[in-house]
């Protein structure tokens, strides 16, 4: 499977000064000021040790962290936020939980976050108990503990490639194998195709990203189905971009009764708009969700993430308000790069994969000198760029316009 990449020069160009090869980011006046603190000598910033010297586990040697840039650009439509910000009234009341649980942030927070998973149940519906819920911060935590659970050493987890980049990652971290799979024409799987994969490659789990990310594909339930039985293990379905989907397309969570081995997890960073709140969550089997308290940390969810996203969940439909407008860019997006000469794929989310892009790394570039941060996956001839509000979606497709036929050319500004 292809490695998150952006073209490196401008990731080098645009990377904070302060940013060490560990990966530090904090401020240097923060450190000086903590060292100093401490009566050590100031430190004078230069980095004094590699990977290399480290006694870092052999299984981590030459693995590369998670890096979206996060420029400071005016359009940034490359990691599939929703760009809306919380509607007002939301923030006021979020706000005044976030002061009231304050008052008791001595204590630590409820370590079974009751009304959070009570407020998930509700919301997901399909008759969903708060014991089927597990919650944590983000779905990347949430997928994380899934595989601590079931998969590490000397165990496999399976992904259908291009899929979501941190599934090899956050496999590798818990010492498991990653195996990467293959889709068929236009990023499609087949219910065939898919559980004969499942079926020679045995996996201890098995992540099915519906819709896809980076492409967008839709996801049959009848995959579903036919990669469950394919397998004894675990077969997450990842539904992060759920809401995206047509409003009479299926969810997984149909097919969880009588299925404990399979789980559905979702987030609130993309439809919600709470990607700076972290919060991600999964429904399954009560018996699943007793695994995952073996290995998450004591009162992983802080008081004020409960707070906030219980009072979020309180506002669901305003919080969801935006996502009408957000179908309406994406398929806004996809007619005019469809106008513009360039293949946008099929998207049940909130971002367009394109290809016919001639040079991805010269049209990334491109853009991002006119202001527009968008996605290189990695895939050939192809970008990735989320539908943003409609100022920032035109702005996309005017600055690209602007590059001419097949974007940007070495050569050609
Ligand atoms: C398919 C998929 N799953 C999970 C995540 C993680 O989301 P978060 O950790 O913000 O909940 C993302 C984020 O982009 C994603 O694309």
């Amino acid at each position: 499977m292809p490695s998150p990449r952006e073209p490196s020069s401008p990731v080098r160009r645009f990377r904070c000064p302060s940013t060490s090869r560990l990966g530090e980011t904090a401020p240097r006046s923060d450190r000086k000021l903590s060292s100093e603190a401490a009566g050590r000598p100031l430190y004078d910033g230069r980095v004094s040790a590699s990977l290399d010297d480290l006694p870092l586990r052999p299984d981590l040697r030459g693995l590369t962290p998670y890096g979206a840039p996060q420029a400071p650009l005016p359009v940034a439509l490359n990691v599939n936020e929703n760009t809306h910000p919380v509607p007002e009234e939301v923030a006021d009341d979020i706000l005044d939980s976030l002061a009231h649980a304050l008052r008791e942030v001595n204590r630590y927070p409820d370590r079974e976050f009751t009304a959070l998973r009570e407020g998930f149940a509700d919301y997901l519906g399909h008759g969903l108990a708060p014991d089927q819920i597990w919650a944590a911060n983000g779905s990347n935590e949430v997928l994380q503990h899934i595989l601590q659970a079931f998969a590490g050493p000397e165990r496999t987890a399976f992904g259908f490639a291009p899929t979501y980049s941190m599934y090899p990652l956050l496999t590798r971290a818990t010492g498991a194998t990653y195996v990467a799979g293959t889709r068929g024409v236009d990023y499609t799987i087949s219910a065939g195709d898919a559980a004969a994969q499942i079926e020679e490659a045995a996996p201890d789990v098995t992540f099915l990203c519906s819709p896809n990310n980076p492409t967008g594909t839709p996801l049959g339930l009848d995959v579903v189905e036919a990669v469950y039985d394919a397998t004894d293990g675990i077969v997450i379905v990842d539904e992060a971009y759920q809401e995206f989907a047509p409003r009479d397309a299926r969810s997984a969570l149909t097919l969880l009764p009588g299925r404990e081995r399979l789980v559905v997890s979702r987030t609130m960073s993309k439809a919600f708009a709470f990607a700076g709140a972290r919060v991600g969550y999964l429904a399954a089997d009560p018996a699943l969700i007793d695994a995952l308290r073996l290995v998450r940390l004591p009162y992983h969810l802080s008081a004020l993430t409960q707070a906030a996203a219980v009072a979020a969940l309180r506002h669901a439909p305003a919080m969801l308000a935006m996502v009408d407008d957000i179908v309406g860019q994406r398929d806004r997006i996809s007619a005019t790069l469809d106008a513009l000469g360039y293949e946008p794929f099929e998207s049940w989310t909130n971002f367009v994969l394109f290809a016919g892009v001639d040079d991805p790394a010269a049209t990334w570039q491109g853009l991002y000198d006119r202001g527009v941060l968008v996605r290189d996956v990695g895939l050939p001839r192809s970008l990735r760029v989320t539908a943003g509000t409609e100022e920032e979606s035109t702005a996309f497709l005017d600055a690209l316009a602007s590059l001419g036929d097949g974007g940007a050319h070495p050569g050609r500004s």
